[in-house]
């Protein structure tokens, strides 16, 4: 969604905007622009497309725009008007000029009333109508910040917004009106308001997670806080974040997202290191912490998360049922948030998100809390919407991921779900404690096997770029498995959608017949994943259908499965050291293997790997 930040301070302005808005392009964008406060009022530069337009709008600018200490910038996911330089931010009416994210859900009924006091809006977008609203106030004698706070009473929807003035030099509002957004004190004077900490991280580590309906006004003396309905001063303490600013770099790969691919051994350890007790000596030590209690009393799990976070959860459902013999659902928050679900007694709801402000997630979270229900989130950002609105919250220490398509954040939720599973099996003793000792001690062995996985000259590597070279021109794709890897095929579609904008499908094997089968013949590559678990014998069969078709077959199994390797045409084969392993424990296996499976076709294919078109990291509207 559209990315946020402003700055008044010490330093000039455009080299705090510029790098704070190309961390936050991982959000996916398609038009960028930044004001800046000068001598004789405020000038804006904006573009389609990418930031290096407006970067060069401003390197042939005047003087005075690269010296300016007080401005704003933003990136805009088109939701209102196409992606053009008009309708770009920021947006200047009069002498307010605004910045927003989000929704204006009743815009037409403001845009009448605009038009109606002859205001001319230039864009089609709902945000410059707010700009209109603050300008009357003003001119009806109210300072910036009474101004915004008045304009807010009536509007409707989700956003967030920046707001400056010519007529107040040196004062930046940002306003929390669902959509998140952030404010740190620059360190050497001055701050910095943005939709995300990462455009503040390289200043400092503390930064204050505005509450929805608060205002923050930012000066050159700090941040004072506001509750927006009464202007009341709110006092705020900031979350320190443990995110370094290594993680934000691409490390010397030439995408974030094959970085990130490469962080996942580490992150998984990280996790688990923040998660459990190593003094306790039962099977699955988690330390005690507010979740784990919540989970005590659970006698049903209902997932709900949204695109690759479903998949995780869906992953989750076969372990959960599988060891605490517990029912599980899993529910995409889109669709349950309209539902009447029935919530038994005893059910606690688990809310998966990576960035913990996925609208639909949050909004299902929230209204569950309104019925009493007990809701915990597994969350990557701390500080984030859901990780504090949740009762309570289980972290992946899965650090920055900047690439649009998740891969860290995925493994390390699959992490914490399976943590979840072997802990409640415990409790319930629906499995042996000799099992799950097993479980947790393979579990431990995950990262050092990923880790030889992802040498770059592994075999693992070599078979996947092989395999990617070899189908250059399939004109789609079809992931197929059963049991826990039915949704990592899922996922396996996904990713391949996402970045390298292939025709691709996730199918349960054994759904092939009724209906996709139609689809297969020669241009078709139908992506196998069949390891030595409960269900490969189940899915080679499902696979002959297939081979009969004439579609190119690549494998992806146990690396002894001679058999399966056989009927495919091509092969990726899971490693040796993962025979050994619990069975539920492969979708960590195969996970990086789908993960660059994609990355690789989306480079062959030359799209832009970390920011695919149309999509964002963080979906805060419906
Ligand atoms: C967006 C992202 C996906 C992500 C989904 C859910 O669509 O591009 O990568 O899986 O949102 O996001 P969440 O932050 O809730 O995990």
């Amino acid at each position: 969604m559209c990315g946020i930040v402003g700055y008044v301070g010490q330093r000039k302005a455009v080299d705090v905007l510029i790098p704070g808005l190309q961390r936050l392009e991982y959000r996916g964008y398609d038009s960028a622009g930044i004001a800046l406060q000068v001598e004789k009022g405020i000038e804006i530069k904006k573009s389609e497309g990418r930031l290096e337009n407006v970067e060069r709008l401003l390197n042939g600018s005047a003087e005075s725009l690269q010296k300016s200490h007080t401005g704003m910038g933003h990136t805009r996911w088109a939701t209102h008007g196409k992606p053009t330089t008009q309708n770009a931010h920021p947006h200047k009416t009069g002498h307010v000029v605004l910045v927003h994210n989000g929704i204006i859900e009743n815009y037409l009924d403001l845009k009448r009333d605009i038009l109606t006091r002859g205001h001319k809006p230039v864009s089609e977008t709902d945000s410059e109508l707010f700009g209109y609203l603050v300008l009357d106030e003003m001119d009806k004698g109210a300072n910036l910040a009474e101004a915004v706070r008045k304009s807010f009473v009536g509007l409707h929807g989700q956003c967030s917004m920046v707001v400056m003035s010519e007529k107040e030099p040196g004062v930046i509002i940002g306003v929390r009106n669902g959509s998140p957004l952030v404010a740190a004190v620059d360190p050497q004077g001055g701050a910095i308001i943005a939709s995300d900490a990462q455009a503040a991280i390289s200043y400092t580590k503390d930064i204050f997670f505005l509450d929805h309906g608060e205002m923050v006004i930012a000066t050159n003396k700090g941040l004072v806080f506001e509750d927006l309905k009464t202007g009341k001063t709110v006092k705020r303490e900031p979350v320190k974040l443990d995110w370094s600013v290594d993680k934000m770099n691409k490390g010397g790969f030439p995408h974030y997202m094959l970085k990130e691919i490469h962080e996942q051994p580490v992150v998984l350890v990280d996790t688990l290191n923040a998660l459990l007790d190593r003094n306790k000596h039962t099977p699955f030590p988690l330390s005690d912490q507010p979740a784990v209690r919540l989970l005590e009393n659970a006698r049903q799990l209902i997932f709900v998360a949204c695109g690759t976070s479903w998949h995780a959860a869906s992953i989750g459902k076969y372990w959960i049922e599988s060891l605490a013999k517990i029912p599980v659902s899993v529910e995409l928050a889109s669709e349950f948030r309209y539902r009447d679900a029935v919530l038994p007694s005893g059910t606690v709801v688990i809310g998966v998100s990576q960035s913990g402000e996925t609208a639909d997630t949050l909004a299902v979270l929230r209204d569950l809390k309104t019925k009493k229900i007990p809701t915990i989130g597994i969350c990557n950002v701390r500080g984030s919407s859901i990780s504090r609105e949740a009762d309570a919250v289980f972290y992946t220490s899965a650090g920055p991921e900047i690439g649009v398509a998740a891969t860290k954040t995925f493994s390390s939720q699959l992490l914490v779900i399976y943590l979840i599973a072997g802990y409640m099996a415990h409790k319930s003793r629906a499995t042996s404690d000799t099992t799950l000792a097993k479980c947790f001690e393979d579990l431990v062995k995950v990262p050092h096997i990923l880790s030889d996985m992802l040498e770059p000259d592994s075999s693992m590597v070599r078979q996947v770029t092989g395999a990617v070279d070899s189908v250059k021109d399939a004109k789609g794709f079809f992931f197929i498995g059963r049991g826990t890897s039915f949704p990592m095929a899922l996922e396996g579609a996904l990713k391949l959608k996402e970045i390298s904008y292939d025709y691709a499908e996730g199918y349960a094997a054994g759904e092939l017949k009724h209906g996709p089968i139609a689809m297969i013949d020669l241009g078709m590559v139908v992506v196998v994943l069949a390891p030595k678990d409960l269900w490969r014998d189940k899915t080679v069969s499902n696979l002959e259908e297939v081979k009969a078709r004439g579609a190119t077959i690549l494998g992806i199994g146990d690396t002894e499965d001679h058999d399966l390797k056989t009927l495919c045409d091509l092969w990726v084969g899971l490693p040796k050291e993962g025979r050994a392993l619990e069975k539920g424990l492969l979708p960590f296996l195969l996970s990086p293997i789908v993960q660059l499976l994609s990355y690789h076709r989306a480079v062959y294919r030359g799209t832009d790997v970390d920011k695919p078109r149309n999509l964002a990291k963080s979906v805060t509207v419906e």
